[in-house]
């Protein structure tokens, strides 16, 4: 399993702190950057990170910025992609179990290392229910055909 991470700079401490854990764990890692907190912009990392999820180069994606809320916008253009800002480890619970998020968002200003460490851990080993959810998720999808 490998897991795309990428931040802008106001996401740089989380991502480096979540990466760190994640790689604790012997989880694969593929890190988009930034490699440090000098200004920069969010799109062009949540990008790189919806791209290889979408291309299946990675399982799975883990967006980064000061709210969350910039980057899961743009990954969210992408074909394929179901990105989902968690701030609490309920929400990362229900974005597998019923919207089969491929991509999780998060904020580097809003949420603590502490939480976003469990919110990572619940989000990569919560299986999606299926059922009833996948006819939902299915409409989501076909609203991007159009
Ligand atoms: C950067 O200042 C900030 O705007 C960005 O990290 C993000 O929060 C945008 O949604």
């Amino acid at each position: 399993m490998s897991v795309a991470i990428g931040s802008d700079h106001a996401g740089f401490n989380l991502k480096e702190f979540v990466r760190k854990h994640l790689e604790s764990k012997n989880i694969d890692i593929i890190d988009f950057g930034t490699a440090d907190e000098q200004s920069t912009d969010y799109p062009d990392y949540a990008v790189k990170v919806g791209r290889a999820v979408a291309e299946k180069e990675a399982a799975w994606g883990i967006v980064i910025c000061g709210t969350g809320i910039g980057v899961s916008i743009v990954a969210n253009k992408l074909k394929g992609i179901r990105a989902a800002l968690c701030c609490s480890e309920y929400m990362a619970e229900m974005a597998r179990k019923h919207n089969d998020a491929n991509v999780l968002a998060m904020g580097g200003r809003t949420t603590s290392p502490d939480i976003a460490k469990r919110i990572a851990d619940i989000f990569l080993s919560t299986d999606f229910e299926g059922g009833k959810h996948s006819v939902r998720v299915g409409k989501i999808h076909s609203l991007t055909k159009r």
